[in-house]
């Protein structure tokens, strides 16, 4: 069978975590080079144990990485669903980085002021492309249930944005507004890790990986221009995909 993109399974949560975490070591290794680093972590859950583990790495120069966040939740810093305050408690505070190099959203302004915020912190921080965009080194995201990613879900007007890079996004299935980084952005990165796991993700990855593309959830509709895509799933995830191939 043939995916839309490419998909490694592993066993389980633990071994993409490893995998996860030395495809991370590889591109934070390059700041040893004096190379400047952005990495775009991701909310949710999956990506917490490969955050722990970045804090052993040895042959990293974190004065050489920025971090930035694919999306927001309308909190402040300390609020117990902020995604900043999940990678800050995982990896941040345990290694050494200067809060300049750490960029997180500012959940606690109003969605729109805050979004407007961090595209500007975006466009001091790093060069754009000839399209106006930051080219994130790598960008880490998840997938939820229901095919979302960042803070792009279904049926949600972000989905429609081609030319802001963060937008405040009224989720009505949550009740909430989130600050989401846009597709043009998603798209412009070097290299889009997706870390999915759980059974609840099955369906979701099935029509991502096989169904009309047109019709597939947002998560189907990263598809970098000139970078490359990975997804590392569990088995887990994969179980649809399993049938499918069982076809
Ligand atoms: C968030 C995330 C979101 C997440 C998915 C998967 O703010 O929640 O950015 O896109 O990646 O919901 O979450 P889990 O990893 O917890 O399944």
């Amino acid at each position: 069978m043939i995916y839309r993109f490419p998909v490694t399974v592993y066993e389980s949560a633990e071994q993409l975590t490893e995998a996860a975490t030395t495809l991370l070591e590889a591109t934070l290794s390059r700041t040893t080079d004096e190379d400047q680093v952005s990495i775009v972590l991701a909310g949710g859950s999956t990506p917490l144990p490969a955050y722990e583990a970045l804090r052993n790495l040895e042959n990293v120069i974190w004065s050489n990485v920025h971090f930035f966040w694919g999306d927001e939740r309308a909190v402040g810093p300390e609020h117990e669903d902020s995604n900043y305050r999940m990678a800050n408690d995982a990896l941040l505070r345990h290694i050494s980085i200067s809060d300049e190099n750490i960029h997180r959203m500012r959940g606690e302004l109003p969605p729109e002021q805050a979004a407007e915020a961090y595209e500007q912190e975006i466009r001091e921080t790093l060069a754009l492309d000839p399209d106006g965009l930051p080219n994130f080194d790598l960008m880490l995201l998840g997938m939820g249930a229901d095919g979302h990613t960042a803070s792009l879900f279904p049926d949600t007007e972000a989905l429609n944005e081609r030319d802001r890079l963060v937008v405040a996004n009224v989720v009505p299935q949550l009740n909430t507004t989130r600050i989401t980084l846009t597709y043009p952005v998603l798209n412009a990165s070097h290299r889009v890790l997706f870390l999915v796991t759980g059974e609840d993700k099955g369906e979701a990855l099935q029509h991502v990986m096989t169904g009309d593309l047109e019709s597939a959830p947002p998560a189907a509709h990263v598809i970098p221009e000139d970078g490359e895509v990975l997804w590392l799933v569990d088995r887990d995830a994969a179980s649809k995909l399993d049938q499918t191939n069982a076809g």
